[in-house]
């Protein structure tokens, strides 16, 4: 069912032939968007694109490299006349080098920074002009629950996370005067394909039994946040950080082993 939430919007979402980018895509062109799915599997991009119908493109992107992330920019301009919304979605970390502290990997870290960090400064920046010169735009930053917490392995992960946490409020800060709003959402565990390739199903039910909600997420959990905040009803909402985890991170850690006490 649509209802148009999303009408004349022209949307960017990288890493959206996959995942929750891919659902991001397919929702919002529900809801009347145009959007460029931009991916570095051309073919896989092109795939979506052709599934969901005419307001989508596919396009080649490697968010690493800035001169690929400019001709994405420039494709969106050409295709749709400007951008209004660019979602930097891409994001990861080889979590077999991306260990703990002493076992780190240091190319790994660069990488996972580049990947991450760097990514959403380099589109940001390319995207930005064409916004402010529509009189305003949003970003959205996918971030992670890692970005906000420690955890045992990963840290170049939940450092590049948080440097993009910080990364939002300093967009919002400072093009707000130009109608662009930038925000950040955190999602816990989601069933993707990446998620998937990298935890066992033992640990997704580990993940599970510590959630508050007896759940594990979907693509389209996200998705649907990443509608509201391309579209005007959040309006009001810049340099914040939207945390969809199954509430994981709004209890006490200790919650999950005392949850026999909530019953007689
Ligand atoms: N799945 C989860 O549980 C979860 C949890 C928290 C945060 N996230 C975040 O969500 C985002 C996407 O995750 P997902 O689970 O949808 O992943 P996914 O693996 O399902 O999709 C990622 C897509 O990004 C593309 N991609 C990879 N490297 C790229 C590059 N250099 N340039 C362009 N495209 C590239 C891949 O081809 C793929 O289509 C990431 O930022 C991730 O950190 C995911």
């Amino acid at each position: 069912m649509s209802s148009n939430r999303l009408e004349h919007k022209r949307i960017v979402i990288t890493g959206a032939a996959s995942g929750i980018g891919r659902a991001a895509a397919e929702l919002m062109v529900a809801e009347g968007a145009r959007v460029l799915i931009a991916d570095l599997d051309a073919a896989a991009a092109a795939a979506a694109a052709a599934e969901i119908g005419d307001k989508a493109v596919g396009v080649a992107v490697d968010v690493m490299d800035e001169g690929s992330v400019a001709r994405m920019i420039d494709r969106a301009v050409t295709e749709f006349g400007g951008i209004d919304v660019l979602c930097n979605h891409v994001g990861g970390s080889n979590p077999r080098k991306d260990l703990d502290l002493l076992r780190l990997d240091l190319a790994e870290w660069d990488r996972t920074m580049t990947l991450n960090a760097r990514s959403t400064v380099v589109a940001s920046r390319l995207a930005l002009p064409h916004m402010i010169a529509a009189g305003g735009g949003s970003i959205i930053n996918t971030v992670s629950v890692a970005g906000l917490v420690g955890d045992t392995l990963q840290c170049a992960y939940g450092a590049a996370k948080a440097a993009v946490i910080r990364l939002t409020q300093y967009i919002a800060t400072q093009y707000g005067r130009h109608g662009v709003r930038c925000n950040a959402i955190a999602p816990g565990a989601i069933m993707t394909p990446a998620l998937r390739d990298n935890l066992s199903a033992d640990t997704i039910a580990d993940i599970r039994s510590h959630n508050a909600l007896d759940l594990i997420g979907e693509p389209e959990d996200i998705a649907w946040a990443m509608v509201y905040l391309a579209s005007d009803e959040s309006r009001y909402m810049s340099g914040q950080t939207l945390v969809l985890d199954g509430g994981l991170t709004a209890q006490s850690p200790i919650a999950s082993s005392r949850r026999a006490l909530l019953h007689d």
